[in-house]
């Protein structure tokens, strides 16, 4: 006999009916007019770990999101690896609802942002700005 129970399955089931944790990055990336985006994602992992010097990370985005048009008109973004703590957690939902402009949303998030310490991506436009409170910070082309 175990005590297991039935869990109802519902959309997005890896957040909604799982308890496995699963990671949250922060994604940064440039807006048109230049302000940073920060999008929260789970479906990002590593893809490609032993090619000298072509090391790559998968990410699964939604392709109407800022995230994903900023990647592909700017070929550049960060991957912020925040801390798991609450405040950070709640603040990632703030920045998950779809449909918001960069403006609108960028103004409700708690996060520092600093400036990359990379001058330029030789593709006519800046790398963003990368989020202070992370442990990590992996900046992508
Ligand atoms: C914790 C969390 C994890 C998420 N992970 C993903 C994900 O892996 N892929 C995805 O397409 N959307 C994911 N979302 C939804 C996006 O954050 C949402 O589409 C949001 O609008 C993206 O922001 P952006 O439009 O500024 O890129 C997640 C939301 C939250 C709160």
């Amino acid at each position: 006999m175990t005590d297991f129970e039935q869990i109802r399955i519902l959309d997005n089931f890896y957040q909604t009916s799982s308890f496995f944790p699963v990671p949250v990055v922060l994604v940064s990336t440039l807006a048109e007019k230049g302000q940073t985006n920060l999008g929260p994602y789970s479906l990002c992992f590593p893809h490609l770990i032993a090619r000298e010097s072509k090391y790559a990370m998968m990410l699964i985005c939604r392709e109407d999101s800022n995230t994903a048009m900023n990647i592909k008109r700017t070929g550049v973004c960060a991957l912020n690896f925040i801390p798991d703590e609450k405040r950070y957690m709640e603040n990632c939902v703030v920045l998950g609802f779809s449909g918001e402009t960069t403006e609108e949303k960028m103004v409700n998030s708690i996060f520092t942002l600093m400036p990359s310490m990379r001058p330029d991506n030789g593709n006519g436009s800046n790398y963003p700005e990368v989020v202070e409170e992370s442990v990590q910070i992996f900046e992508c082309t």
